[in-house]
């Protein structure tokens, strides 16, 4: 339970897809937590139909947006504004590579689908912001959260263009956050999260085993979905009022480990 630490603030959630998504538990704990929130994705994703059943546990309306499209991003700002008159928090939870998916390999990408890709995963967060800025649509000390991936500052070879879109969405957040607090004292974090079994992360290549090998890594295990959207409530809070610009590692500890003694177990004593 979330002790209502969210009471009376307004949200927009994008990116829950099924029930494992990250942005759907986030959607959930922030209702527990008393806040009203617009969802919203693709209407390609809407048209699975599973969104309905969040909506309706959360007494949440849904508004399609593609990411990609400037006339959706200003219907669905436009919606929210209606509805709420200004929002407080935003989750940004979107990502996808159009490579990964066709299997492109990291040496041999299709340009068109990196710039599809960079758009969907990481010129939205600018696209949102601006969009937001212009209809000046987020209250003062309203917070904005957008989730990204260590991939952005190490390599993981299969994690392709998706590291360059994260290095993006990692720079738009500080940039729009000097922006966007100098102007409305508004928030833009970014939280790096640990690999965690979804339909985005499960598309990455030998994604089972780096679950593994990130758990022993890290020495409070893998972060979970549900663990990732109780950090978000506490970000989208008035306890954390003056954090911005800030890309938050959200990962059991793994991005300050060189080496793990139970990572080292597995490869045996080099000496013997
Ligand atoms: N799963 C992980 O291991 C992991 C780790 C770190 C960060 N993340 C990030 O968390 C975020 C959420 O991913 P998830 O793991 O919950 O997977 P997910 O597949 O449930 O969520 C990705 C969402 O992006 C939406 N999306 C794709 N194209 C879109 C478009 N054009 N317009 C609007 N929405 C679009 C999808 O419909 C989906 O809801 C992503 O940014 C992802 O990169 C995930």
């Amino acid at each position: 339970m979330q002790n209502q630490l969210l009471a009376g603030k307004k949200g927009i959630i994008f990116g829950a897809l099924d029930e494992s998504s990250i942005a759907w538990k986030v959607a959930l704990q922030c209702h527990e937590a008393g806040a009203e929130f617009i969802l919203t994705n693709a209407p390609i994703a809407l048209r699975m139909g599973v969104i309905n059943q969040l909506a309706e546990k959360t007494n949440s309306e849904v508004v399609p947006c593609d990411v990609t499209s400037n006339d959706d991003m200003n219907a669905l700002i436009d919606a929210a504004i209606e509805k709420f008159g200004k929002v407080d928090f935003i989750l940004h939870s979107v990502g996808m590579s159009l490579n990964i998916r066709k299997n492109k390999p990291y040496t041999g990408l299709n340009y068109d689908f990196m710039h599809k890709t960079f758009d969907i995963s990481a010129i939205s967060l600018h696209r949102l912001l601006q969009t937001c800025y212009e209809k000046d649509a987020i209250n003062e000390w309203g917070s904005v959260v957008a989730l990204t991936y260590i991939a952005a500052q190490r390599t993981f070879p299969d994690y392709s263009e998706m590291a360059e879109s994260k290095s993006l969405l990692e720079s738009i957040t500080r940039s729009f956050g000097y922006h966007y607090g100098v102007k409305n004292k508004v928030r833009v974090n970014s939280i790096s999260q640990s690999p965690t079994m979804t339909t985005a992360g499960s598309g990455v290549g030998g994604f089972d085993a780096f679950i593994d090998y990130a758990e022993k890594m890290s020495p409070l295990g893998n972060a979970t979905a549900d663990d990732c959207a109780a950090y978000c409530v506490s970000l989208f809070s008035d306890l954390t009022r003056m954090v911005t610009m800030q890309n938050l590692f959200h990962d059991g500890g793994f991005s300050n480990v060189g080496v793990s003694a139970a990572v080292m177990e597995k490869f045996g004593n080099a000496s013997e």
